[in-house]
């Protein structure tokens, strides 16, 4: 039997990558360079927009979206509570208050029906978050962010190629944010990218993430306080040469979904991913729910010891400590998000997997689930 570890995650850099960051090694210019021009523009294409703005990072991202509209102390922004903390801790260190909404079980998204209630006068924005790379209910939200003027950002970290009617998400809100995290459909190692069709926004997050400098009479000054969030362009290089095959990377995973669906959609314990006639999902994560009987961190444990790495698939953000003691939640208040917590578990799905270490990952849960039950 194939004894390696099967790891949740596997980043395949091309080798067209590693080519052009050696040379950008060898160049001298290590940022800001070609290599973030083209991968930007690379980006503005696949996703059908007019603005790519390249950075460190996915959380960087979040950050300087909110630094774009200058949430303050005072203003509230609504939040999935089943998520990455990031956008969360985002919030938090704009001075903002992050307002919690409970989650469909159905797509581990902001359940749209509760979000109206936790509008405020102080409400300026929804986050959105596209969880595991399903897309949210977009259009509903945008609908209700315009009755109340409210912003939208979302927060695509996960959902590079999603579409939602045949749009990609990241581009319905002001702002679409997105992560290059090794775990993610295309990888810099860290790194994200804003995404928008607003000139004036653009141009502020642009200047926002390079120390808020800005051209002006064709001299440079600094018109904002900004910070550092660029790209290297060797991280830019890696990060094009994977977006040129993005097409084939997001078919390889949508194929061992399908597999996975096969395999466990008629498990007992076991609510594999839903589908939706009208949302294209990219597999970010392939997250299941089991039965409330199983013991979930026993079963990520056995299958540790089969070789096969799982985790959980997101946290409930009313359990995490800074939350709960900030805002005194209690752990029932979001019940689906409690739930998914607890009991969501995620499969290992990287197009490097063979068929034949699917066809283990799968004997392994049903045989450990057997012994379960
Ligand atoms: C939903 C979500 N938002 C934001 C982030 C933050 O992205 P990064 O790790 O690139 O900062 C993550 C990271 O996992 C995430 O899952």
């Amino acid at each position: 039997m194939d004894k390696r570890i099967l790891k949740l995650a596997r980043p395949y850099i091309y080798p067209k990558g590693i080519r052009d960051a050696v040379n950008v090694f060898k160049s001298g210019n290590l940022v800001q360079g070609k290599f973030v021009h083209e991968f930007e523009e690379g980006l503005k294409n696949y996703l059908g927009i007019k603005h790519a703005i390249l950075l460190s990072s996915g959380t960087a991202a979040l950050h300087l979206s909110l630094m774009a509209f200058d949430i303050k102390k005072g203003d509230e922004i609504i939040i999935p509570a089943f998520t990455y903390p990031a956008p969360a801790n985002v919030v938090e260190i704009s001075g903002a208050k992050p307002v919690f909404v409970d989650i469909s079980p159905e797509d581990f998204c902001i359940d749209v029906s509760k979000i109206e209630e936790k509008i405020t006068d102080r409400t300026k924005a929804i986050i959105v978050v596209h969880e595991f790379g399903q897309a949210a209910e977009i259009s509903k939200i945008i609908k209700i962010a315009d009755k109340h003027n409210l912003i939208v950002i979302e927060d695509a970290a996960c959902a590079l190629g999603t579409e939602f009617k045949g749009k990609k998400a990241g581009t319905f809100g002001n702002l679409g944010c997105f992560s290059f995290h090794p775990r993610k459909i295309i990888t810099t190692g860290e790194g994200g990218v804003v995404a928008s069709n607003n000139d004036e926004l653009a141009a502020r997050i642009r200047s926002l993430r390079n120390h808020g400098i800005a051209k002006k009479n064709s001299q440079y000054d600094f018109l904002l306080p900004g910070l550092n969030y660029r790209m290297t362009d060797f991280q830019a290089a890696l990060g094009l040469s994977q977006l040129e095959k993005i097409e084939e990377i997001t078919k390889r995973r949508i194929d061992i979904a399908r597999f996975y669906d096969r395999e466990l959609s008629s498990v007992e314990w076991i609510t594999t991913p839903k589908r939706f006639p009208d949302r294209e999902m990219v597999y970010q994560t392939y997250h299941i729910l089991l039965d409330d009987k199983i013991d979930r961190d026993k079963l990520i444990m056995t299958l540790k010891k089969h070789g096969i790495e799982t985790n959980l698939g997101a946290q409930a953000l009313q359990c995490l400590t800074f939350y709960k003691k900030k805002y005194g939640f209690e752990e029932e208040s979001f019940p689906n998000a409690l739930r998914s917590y607890r009991s969501g578990l995620a499969l290992p799905i990287y197009p490097q997997l063979t068929h034949k270490q699917l066809k283990r990952i799968v004997g392994s849960l049903q045989r450990s689930l057997d012994e379960f039950c």
